[in-house]
């Protein structure tokens, strides 16, 4: 396969299997580019991209402005803190007055779940979902894999569990559908208040018991605990959540065997994961970051050969 089977990347549910071997086929030759002395493609001269956050980000937007400049694309990059949208603009309205300054793509991120979605049904744009509220992240859940399949090799058959705060994240959900399109089995562990019902409907089984989880993966993604997300107590304290689902250096060495570590970021140091953790040796953290930059790179070139 040549090309994507979508329009837009608005969550991983929307791609065939086929979708992400192309996306990672294409990864994998941008990966290659920017590690060259020069890292800059002429692919994208004549494409437009407006990266528009409703949310705060570091990796994400930088990783998309990143891309779309080694693409050789023209960017802007709007933040609703500092626009019109505090006048009271409607989302639609702010996208359509963007898109009349001749733009292609837009890139989203947005507090609720399906804003993307509804975004792509009412304008003529190519759409990607930068994130929308607890649902999914797209661009990160191919990255993770990407990053697990260059450290485990084929995923079919491999074994990883997403820990933490799954009700919030959108990192889970899209880390569970592109896993399992690749084959891999997958578990979630932590609280029974942060374990959404939805995911028994994905096949996906919950074990409460950390170490337990641990010794049955190869690579365990840490989530972050959103606080941000959460109008009550979810867990007694912080100090017990570290206590059943933090990891340290001595329960990581305690283990059959050595496990991947994953973190999608912002960490918080001391509650996910200690500080060892993730500096250590089979953190692939940073090679998560590095990667993101060249998946982002693949879907914009391959979304921008879709736009008629
Ligand atoms: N992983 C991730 O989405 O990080 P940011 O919120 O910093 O973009």
């Amino acid at each position: 396969m040549s090309e994507l089977s979508v329009q837009h990347l608005l969550g991983i549910k929307y791609l065939q299997p086929s979708d992400i071997e192309l996306i990672f086929e294409t990864a994998a030759h941008f990966k290659e580019v920017i590690n060259r002395p020069i890292k800059k493609v002429p692919s994208l001269r004549d494409t437009t991209i407006a990266n528009i956050f409703f949310e705060n980000s570091t990796r994400t937007k930088l990783s998309f402005e990143l891309a779309q400049k080694r693409l050789s694309a023209d960017v802007i990059s709007f933040s609703a803190a500092q626009s019109s949208v505090k006048k009271g603009e409607t989302l639609i309205d702010t996208v359509n007055n963007i898109l009349a300054m001749k733009v292609d793509m837009v890139v989203m991120r947005h507090a609720h779940p399906g804003a993307a979605l509804f975004l792509s049904q009412n304008v003529k744009a190519s759409i990607i979902n930068a994130g929308d509220g607890a649902h999914e992240h797209p661009t990160q859940g191919l990255l993770d894999s990407f990053t697990l399949r260059e450290k485990l090799g084929d995923l079919a058959g491999k074994k990883v569990v997403i820990v933490g705060d799954i009700l919030h994240s959108r990192v889970a959900l899209s880390n569970i559908y592109a896993l399992q399109m690749l084959g891999a089995e997958v578990k979630v562990c932590g609280p029974k208040t942060l374990i959404p019902r939805y995911v028994a409907s994905l096949g996906v089984q919950v074990e409460s018991d950390l170490r337990k989880a641990l010794n049955w993966c190869d690579a365990a993604n840490m989530l972050r605990v959103q606080n941000e997300r959460m109008d009550v107590s979810y867990f007694p304290s912080t100090r017990e959540y570290v206590q059943r689902y933090g990891v340290d250096k001595s329960l990581l060495e305690s283990l059959d065997k050595e496990i991947v570590i994953m973190h999608p970021g912002p960490i918080n140091r001391g509650v996910e994961i200690t500080s060892e953790v993730a500096d250590s040796h089979q953190s692939v953290i940073l090679d998560q970051v590095e990667n993101g930059v060249a998946i982002r790179m693949a879907v914009i070139y391959l979304l921008a050969a879709k736009i008629q």
